[in-house]
């Protein structure tokens, strides 16, 4: 159902968000799973989750630490693994067979938060790739270089030239998804594969530009990684996830850290957006005049990818304007300056 003040669209899911562990997860992971019925949990703990067993005892840790609400209950967490430069073929079989990965994450070595113990060299990933060929289980990637000679604002480019470009030929059959895009070179690569790669879009790198990191004196809570390029980029991005392709979805990498955390000497890398996720997308999409388009990219084009069932359930969204969340259990939530005009019903 849809006029211009509501809009009813099945049930979204979050392909891309960070729910951390401990304190932490009992905070933020109600906000997803209230929005959301399935999320990509990403595996960057401070102990990084790289074995099935340990997927597992996560995934339970999560379980436990839902709200026993009916919009929360049904909430079901896919895990994926982190890939190290000594990931074993058969580890990553075993998990994705038996149902406790859904896909295996791609963090190249000190490109983000929690990456240390990430991939130093593609290379190194042969055998796993090649396995995860063979059986289909995707490779998400934190798509940037490292090299500290490449400017932070050219890391995804150089990325898809450097690495992405010649993995994608060595490993053809490999279901792969850019995360978090941020560039109009990831825009059209992904384009050009024509659903050989899929590509994640945060609502933020849809909704700032580089400039918001600057706007009057340094701006820590609009810092993550990648980091927003310039308008052209934020333009084509938006192009992207309204025009309804089949390869571009939703993923929040919602990423909360601590206040003390981001104002800090050395700001860590991360933005949260799950308090008011899908308002955040509606604002865009309306702007962009897309409304008919939002269902396509929050709740069909990810499971569609991923092969799996799109949900039933259904959310509305009404028009109302709102300042958006402020803080929330000590973290700054994204928001845009002027508002929201959609809440959830
Ligand atoms: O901004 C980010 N924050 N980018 C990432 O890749 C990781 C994330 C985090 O875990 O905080
Ligand atoms: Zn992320």
């Amino acid at each position: 159902m849809s006029d211009n003040d509501t809009l009813t669209l099945r049930r979204p899911d979050d392909w891309h968000v960070h729910l951390r562990d401990g304190d932490m997860l009992r905070a933020v992971l109600p906000y997803t799973a209230r929005q959301f019925a399935r999320a990509i949990v990403m595996p960057n703990l401070a102990s990084p989750v790289t074995t099935a067993s340990e997927a597992g005892e996560y995934r339970r840790r999560i379980l436990d630490a839902l709200p026993d609400d009916e919009l929360c209950r049904g909430f079901l967490p896919l895990m994926t693994c982190y890939l190290t430069d000594n990931t074993d073929a058969d580890e990553l079989e075993r998990g994705f067979v038996d149902g406790v990965f859904t896909a295996a994450k791609l963090y190249p070595a000190n490109a983000t938060t929690n990456s240390a113990a990430g991939v130093t060299d593609i290379a190194n990933l042969d055998a796993a790739l090649e396995r995860m060929a063979g059986i289909g289980m995707p490779l998400l990637m934190h798509g940037e270089v490292t090299d500290p000679s490449v400017d932070v604002f050219d890391r995804e480019t150089q990325f898809i030239k450097l690495v992405l470009d010649p993995m994608l030929g060595r490993f053809p059959g490999l279901k792969a998804v850019l995360e978090h895009i941020t560039t109009m070179q990831a825009v059209s690569y992904v384009r050009s594969k024509q659903g050989a790669l899929g590509a994640t879009i945060t609502a933020h790198h849809l909704m700032i530009n580089r400039n918001a990191l600057f706007e009057g004196g340094l701006r820590p809570h609009n810092y993550c990684l990648p980091i927003a390029k310039r308008e052209s980029h934020r333009l084509a991005l938006r192009e992207a996830a309204t025009s309804g392709e089949p390869w571009f979805f939703l993923g929040t990498d919602s990423a909360p850290h601590e206040i003390a955390a981001k104002e800090a000497d050395c700001g860590c890398a991360g933005i949260f957006t799950a308090p008011a996720a899908l308002e955040l997308y509606a604002q865009v999409f309306d702007e962009e005049g897309a409304m008919d388009k939002l269902e396509s990219f929050a709740s069909v084009n990810g499971p569609t990818f991923y092969g799996l069932e799109v949900n039933e359930a259904t959310v509305t969204l009404v028009r109302d304007a709102w300042d958006g969340p402020v803080e929330s259990v000590g973290v700054k939530c994204f928001a845009p300056s002027g508002g929201l005009d959609w809440r959830i019903k």
